[in-house]
């Protein structure tokens, strides 16, 4: 007794979530209480209910004058449907592929009390089963399909087609090894429609099923074979062929054969209204001598199924030993069946037993497996109802509320768009919407959602909508999302949220919240007054720090960074998605690609360990960065300077640096003279900036071309100021150890330990030969000879050789004076002796000349033909008007500082 509560507790655990027991059934007595189980007396199955296998429905008890001991106790309730056109009970962990008996019985009872049987639809999941109809009240209907299973699940859905409730008494599955049925396959499929399922035996032992059959088929009494006996045995019968069909010996046990004729002949009806000329069916016959005949006696026939011989060999049944026959017959309305012996037979035919199906085509395709999961995993996780049941997309009718879906002919659906705003969701989203792969529009909108915007989300490249407003989430917003919103390929919606953070400071300070009687009367007060106590005494060590700094380093620039944002190291983490994407390394370490929450991209320039650069470099460019604005420098946007980890976050340049543009060899269109020539006036006018409107100035330090970054639309920006150097308000010089870039340093400075802002101006032209020549600071000749760039581009203008030394990718397409004149410039940039360098001031001025020369010609190409429209613009060699023409020649401006 104890073990029988035992197993009954273990089956309960097993059932209860629409799973097989450990026989690999599924038994399902419909209407029975939640959580209510039971063991059959006659079957000894463990019947559960339907809880957990269906969510809609009502029980109900059939009516009272139905119940007779007789019935099975399967049949006194039943669950009935008078909500949704379509629901289905779902049966789970199956095996994909594998072959399952499925088995839906009904017994309509009046359980209503208005005695009329509703006429109904039953599915397969997407596939047409059969319609359920009644002879009358007390008919007991059941009806099984063999199928190879589409999935993990499968559903049986009740389909109301408008003449009565849909009902069900009992649900049972069971599983067929993958040998038999061999008929069975993906697309094909066997339906038993009115227990067509026989064995010949007496009439008294009705039914065999489990346990006699493993399989748990259902075999009745077939006793519409006129004139015929039964005879039979106890002995078992062998069954070598039980991989193919498993009959039972209890089955073979009994069999039809006649008397005095040489024939068996039956006719069959498949009482089907639906059957038409197009139903195929599928017979199989078993037959075993029973009679231990002697040696001389022959039995062997022919089977006949209206006028046609279906067997090829003549049918032998042995002593004791299954045989069979199989054979697929369509196309008619009554089947006669005739076994008529052999000529050479002794001995009458002989029928065991006998199968008969409907075969059913599976041709409905289902949803795509992923996204129908994922989509009974949503349904779950928020106990969504509407009419969530079934396959999500399909049949079309039956679309699942808030689904599109996509029908490509032949393959399954997949779901397009979801829109479940205002479905009262509540929770975390869940994770099953990540698998959702073809899903492009996604709205979360107007419900309960709370925690934070989850990463996969961004994940689903299909997604070009996302509207998470009106939610109650929280958090920042994953990297993947503000990149793809910020590339324009999702549109992403998350207003109304109250704790989702715009912004660090959001972030932090939306976190907690306090009571509010608490909170005013007793926290306020003694935090502020605690804020006071930390605000003097930081104030005070500032004060302290400040004056014991300023002792050690006078000229250092003890500009705090307050302007900037001060990024914590998992904000940077989580703004460069884990630091994902490497756009280049810097003096200090790698930089990563970054969006903020505004879908602004960034660089983002970490220090690493082995960086050559310490951390004093690190902190001066943050420093200098903090105090320096203007068009042509890269903006620091932030820094993070936690712990062990410094970094320093600027905007990001995607074009990437004037190096790499100037060397790359053939993704990108080479840059035109007049591209040149302002990304050189961009460079120029960043360090006439840092030259003269800093105060005090910024000698830069390593002006190069990997220094030069470029915008989307080619604005050259300076970057990199680790270097940078304050320049003494004497405007002379400091005595400091050279740094910079070979082939970028002046020669001066090198010699001396001197440097003064025309160091940079130095390395600016060196810059600018690069991009007249597109070739390195340092010009490989020959294998072994390698000369200066400036020295190239001299020994060209003297032997007046100009055209041969510039970037050919230019294809000559520029003013030749304006090269020239610019390689004057670089030229005159670059003299040995400082003094005699022009001032970056100088430098824009003639680089604007330079872009006026080549804008001409330009334009003067473009009118050509037009009636010499060139009188609008200023002739070779004179530029911006009379005071500031000077031809090709350079002038020195006086020195001294211009203050602007
Ligand atoms: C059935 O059992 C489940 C799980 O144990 C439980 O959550 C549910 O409330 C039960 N239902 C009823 C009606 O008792
Ligand atoms: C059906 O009958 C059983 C007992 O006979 C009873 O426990 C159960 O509550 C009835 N169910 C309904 C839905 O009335
Ligand atoms: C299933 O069997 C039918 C009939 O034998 C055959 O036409 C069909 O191609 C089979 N389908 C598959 C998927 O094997
Ligand atoms: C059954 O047998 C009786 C007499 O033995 C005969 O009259 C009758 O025609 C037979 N019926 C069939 C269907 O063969
Ligand atoms: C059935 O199988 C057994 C063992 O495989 C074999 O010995 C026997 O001959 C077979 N019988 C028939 C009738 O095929
Ligand atoms: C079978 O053949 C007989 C005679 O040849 C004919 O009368 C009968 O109609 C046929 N039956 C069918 C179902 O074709
Ligand atoms: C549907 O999704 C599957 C994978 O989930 C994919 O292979 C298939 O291409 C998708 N079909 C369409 C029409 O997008
Ligand atoms: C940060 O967000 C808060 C609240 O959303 C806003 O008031 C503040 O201006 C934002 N700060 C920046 C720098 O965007």
């Amino acid at each position: 007794m104890i073990l029988r509560v035992a197993v009954l507790l273990f089956y309960i655990f097993q059932c209860i979530h629409g799973q097989p027991d450990n026989l690999g059934f599924i038994s399902i007595d419909c209407g029975i209480a939640a959580n209510f189980t039971y063991q059959d007396p006659v079957t000894n199955i463990i019947y559960v209910s339907d809880y957990g296998f269906i969510a809609p429905g009502e029980n109900h008890n059939i009516s009272s004058d139905y119940m007779k001991p007789s019935l099975a106790k399967g049949y006194f309730s039943l669950r009935f449907f008078p909500h949704g056109v379509r629901n289905c009970y779902t049966m789970r962990s199956l095996v994909m592929g594998n072959r399952y008996l499925v088995r839906a019985s009904f017994y309509y009872g009046n359980y209503d009390g208005l005695n009329k049987p509703p006429v109904f639809d039953l599915y397969l999941g997407t596939n047409y089963w059969h319609e359920v109809n009644f002879g009358d009240s007390r008919s007991v209907n059941w009806m099984d399909i063999i199928v190879v299973s589409p999935a993990d699940y499968l559903q049986v859905c009740l389909v109301n087609k408008g003449s009565g409730t849909p009902f069900i008494s009992g649900l049972d599955l069971r599983p067929l090894e993958n040998t038999l049925y061999p008929a069975v396959n993906a697309t094909q499929s066997l339906a038993l429609i009115n227990s067509n399922r026989f064995h010949l035996g007496p009439t008294g032992n009705s039914l065999i099923r489990y346990p006699s059959d493993p399989h748990d088929r259902i075999w009745s009494t077939y006793d519409a074979i006129p004139n015929s006996t039964v005879i039979s045995t106890t002995a078992v019968i062998q069954n070598n062929l039980s991989g193919i069909y498993d009959v039972p010996s209890s089955v073979m046990q009994n069999a039809a054969t006649v008397i005095n004729s040489s024939r068996i002949d039956f006719s069959w009806d498949p009482s089907d209204p639906s059957a038409d000329v197009s139903s195929k069916y599928f017979f199989v016959f078993y037959f075993a001598d029973l009679q231990n005949v002697p040696s001389n006696a022959v039995r062997q026939f022919d089977i006949i199924i209206n006028n046609k011989t279906q067997n090829i060999e003549l049918c032998r049944p042995m002593f004791l030993f299954v045989n069979y026959l199989s054979s697929i017959v369509h196309g008619m309305s009554n089947y006669n069946v005739s076994l008529v012996s052999a000529k050479s037979a002794t001995l009458p035919p002989i029928l065991n037993a006998m199968e008969i199906y409907l075969v059913k085509p599976i041709t409905e395709v289902a949803t795509d497996l992923g996204d129908a999961k994922a989509m009974m995993a949503i349904q779950e996780t928020f106990g969504v109802i509407k009419n969530w049941m079934g396959d999500p997309c399909t049949p079309k009718a039956f679309i699942w509320r808030g689904l599109k879906c996509s029908y490509p002919p032949g393959d399954p659906s997949n779901i397009t768009a979801l829109n479940l705003s205002s479905f009262q969701l509540v929770g975390a989203i869940s994770t099953n919407f990540g698998d959702l792969k073809a899903l492009q529009y996604l709205d979360l909108s107007r419900n309960n959602l709370s925690g934070p915007i989850p990463n996969f989300l961004g994940q689903i490249s299909s997604l070009i909508l996302l509207d998470l407003s009106s939610n109650n989430l929280s958090g920042p917003i994953p990297y993947s999302l503000l990149q793809k919103s910020r590339n324009g390929s999702l549109s992403l919606r998350v207003g109304d949220n109250a704790n989702i953070c715009a912004n660090s400071t959001a972030c932090i300070s939306g976190q907690k919240k306090v009571n509010g009687t608490l909170l005013a009367e007793i926290i306020i007060p003694i935090l502020a007054t605690i804020a006071l106590f930390i605000i003097l005494f930081l104030l005070l060590r500032q004060v302290l720090k400040r004056k014991a700094k300023k002792r050690a380093t006078h000229h250092e620039d003890e500009s705090v960074l307050l302007e900037n944002r001060e990024f914590s190291y998992r904000e940077l983490k989580h703004i460069t998605d884990n630091f994902s994407q490497e756009t280049g390394k810097g003096g200090f370490g790698p930089v990563f690609l970054g969006y903020l929450e505004n879908g602004n991209s960034v660089a983002v320039k970490v220090r690493s360990e082995s960086s050559s650069q310490g951390g004093r470099e690190f902190l001066a460019e943050a420093q200098h960065l903090t105090r320096i604005h203007h068009k042509n420098l890269v903006s620091l946007v932030g820094y993070c300077q936690d712990r062990n980890h410094l970094a320093l976050v600027y905007e990001y340049m995607p074009e990437g640096d004037l190096q790499d543009k100037l060397r790359a060899t053939s993704s990108s269109r080479p840059l035109t003279w007049e591209q040149r020539l302002q990304i050189a006036l961009d460079a120029a006018q960043g360090l006439e900036y840092l030259h003269f409107a800093c105060k005090p100035a910024l000698i830069y330090r390593d002006v190069k071309s990997r220094n030069i970054l470029l915008s989307t639309d080619l604005v050259a920006k300076i970057a990199d100021f680790g270097l940078t150097k304050v320049f003494g308000d004497s405007k002379t010089h400091i005595t400091t150890e050279p740094v910079g870039t070979i082939g970028y340093l002046d020669p001066e400075y090198f010699r001396s330990f001197h440097i003064s802002e025309k160091s940079d101006v130095y390395s600016f032209a060196v810059v600018l030969l690069e991009l007249i020549t597109g070739r390195p600071p340092v010009v490989p000749i020959s294998d072994s000879v390698r000369i200066h760039v400036g020295e190239w581009v001299q020994q060209s203008l003297d032997h007046d050789t100009m055209e041969s030394i510039v970037d050919a990718k230019m294809g000559g397409d520029y003013d030749i004076n304006s090269v020239r004149k610019a390689a004057n410039l670089a030229l005159h940039c670059k003299r040995e002796v400082s003094r005699e360098r022009p001032t970056m001031v100088e430098v824009v001025a003639q680089l604007k000349e330079c872009l006026v020369l080549e804008n001409c010609r330009v334009r003067r190409r473009r009118s050509l033909g037009s009636n010499g429209d060139g009188s609008t613009c200023l002739g070779e060699g004179s530029a911006l008007g009379a005071e500031e023409e000077r031809g090709g020649e350079i002038q020195v401006f006086a020195d001294g500082p211009v203050t602007r």
